[in-house]
This record gives structure tokens, C-alpha cells and sequence, in this order.
């Protein structure tokens, strides 16, 4: 039996901007089990990113349930959601949220010191991640803004997976990056899936999504259609 992980219920979200109101999500039900490696996708606007923010307890839904290992999160306060987060989930944000004034090291270190993980351990673990992703270790002294886009977000991805959490999601995280970069990190993602780590993962890329499990594809704020993924497309299959 798969254990349900994060299961979302009739969640909408309502986005008001003065007199205008914009419908990020219109009652998405959704159930993600352990283990799983989605994908989700669909047109620019069309709520990936509320989606996934949601899903991630980074926002709040404007109604409906959030069930976090089958209990309801909604009511939780701010900090007890960051708890959450901290000790369950890494992400990959879609502008990468680097903090420019830290170096590379000291963001990609930031969930190993919410966990009290010392300092000598703590480098072992930035350095296993940036290399895990392709990136080099010449980075660590650097400033985010010192790296190119895909460098940033390769830095991202490190950050996100270096305390190994329960549960990766991950928005556009190949978006900069070119085909061989993209099918390392899709490889790192394919190999953390492998031991057991959830993977949920925005992209725009059919050839990325054909490597997950499941695609949905989202339409409006609407979950329209539930995809089997064509593995023989996946681009770990395709010559570079
Ligand atoms: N903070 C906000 N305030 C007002 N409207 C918002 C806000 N965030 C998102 N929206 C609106 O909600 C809808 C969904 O946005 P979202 O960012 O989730 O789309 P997306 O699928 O991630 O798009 P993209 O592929 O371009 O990243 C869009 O119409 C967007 O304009
Ligand atoms: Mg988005």
C-alpha cells in the first residue's frame, strides 16, 4: 500500500489585486504518495507556481484542506509551518531566491543550520550537493550574482536537496540550464527517487516530464488531464 504523503482537497485560490480578481486555483483535488516523481504541467499563468506553493506550505490556499502525513495543516500557524518545511521539504524556487549578500556555501548550508547539523559536517554535505548537480566547487567563496543564470539555479537545486528531504519540489529547475546540465539534475532527481524521496517537479519540458511517473497537466487553475509519461521520450534516454 503507497503511504499519502501531502493530499490537497477542493483547494482554491483567489488572488485579489484592487477590484480585480484572479483565480489561481479553482478546487484541485490532488494526492501525492511516497515515493512518487511527478511532473506537472501546462501554459504560462495557468497556476503551476500557486500550485506548487501551496503544496510546499509557502502559501496559504484562499479555501479548501491541505493534509501534510493525513492531517489538516490550514489552521497551523506560520511557524508551525516552517517547522514543517524545514525538517520535510527542500525547493527549488523558479527565480532560485538566492540571497545575494551570503556565498554560495552559506546558502546552500541554510537547511543544515535549521537542523542544528555542525559546521565541519555541514560543508561535507554543501560539497556533495554542488557536485551532485554539476556544479564546481570554485563556487563556494562566490556571490550568487557572481554565477551565471544556470549556475544560480544549479546552486538552487543544491540548496534544496542538501539536507536530503522527505519531499523535493522543485519549479522549473532545468529552465536555464542547457541539455546536459538538465539531464544531470533529472538524473540527481531520478536517483533520489530511487531511494524513496518524493519528487514534484514544474516544467515546461515534455522530454523532462516524460522521466517522472506521473504528468499532471494543469489548465486554468484546473488539473485537466492525468499523463502517463512516454519513457522511451525521457531525455535520460536521448543522446546529447
Ligand atoms: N501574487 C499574485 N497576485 C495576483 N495574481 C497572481 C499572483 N500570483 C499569481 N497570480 C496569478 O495567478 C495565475 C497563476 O499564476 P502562476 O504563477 O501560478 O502561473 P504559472 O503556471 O506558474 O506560470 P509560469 O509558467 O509563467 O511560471 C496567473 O493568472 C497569475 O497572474
Ligand atoms: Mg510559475
Amino acid at each position: 500500500m503507497k503511504k499519502e504523503i501531502i493530499r490537497i482537497e477542493n483547494v482554491s485560490k483567489i488572488y485579489r489585486t484592487g477590484d480585480i480578481i484572479t483565480y489561481g486555483l479553482r478546487r484541485i483535488d490532488m494526492t501525492i504518495y511516497k515515493g512518487d516523481f511527478i511532473a506537472i504541467m501546462g501554459p504560462s499563468g495557468s497556476g503551476k507556481t500557486t500550485l506548487l506553493n501551496i503544496i510546499g506550505l509557502l502559501d496559504r490556499p484562499s479555501s479548501g484542506s491541505v493534509f501534510i502525513d493525513g492531517i489538516n495543516v490550514v489552521t497551523f500557524s506560520d511557524r508551525q509551518l516552517a517547522w514543517i518545511r524545514n525538517i520535510k521539504l527542500g525547493f527549488v524556487f523558479q527565480h532560485f531566491n538566492l540571497i545575494n549578500r551570503l556565498t554560495v556555501l552559506e546558502n546552500i548550508e541554510m537547511p543544515l543550520i535549521a537542523r542544528g547539523i555542525p559546521r565541519s559536517r555541514r560543508v561535507e554535505l554543501v560539497k556533495d550537493a554542488l557536485l551532485k548537480v554539476g556544479g564546481e566547487l570554485s563556487w563556494l567563496p562566490k556571490k550568487p550574482l557572481q554565477l551565471s543564470g544556470g549556475q544560480q539555479q544549479r546552486v538552487a537545486i543544491a540548496r534544496a536537496i542538501v539536507g536530503s528531504p522527505e519531499i523535493i519540489l522543485a519549479d522549473e529547475p532545468t529552465g536555464n540550464l542547457d541539455r546536459a546540465s538538465a539531464k544531470t539534475i533529472i538524473n540527481t532527481f531520478s536517483e533520489l527517487n530511487k531511494y524513496g524521496h518524493t519528487i514534484i517537479m514544474v516544467t515546461h519540458d515534455p522530454e523532462m516530464a516524460n522521466c517522472t511517473q506521473k504528468i499532471f497537466m494543469i489548465r486554468d487553475g484546473v488539473i485537466v488531464d492525468l499523463k502517463n509519461p512516454e519513457i522511451d521520450k525521457c531525455i535520460l534516454r536521448t543522446v546529447i
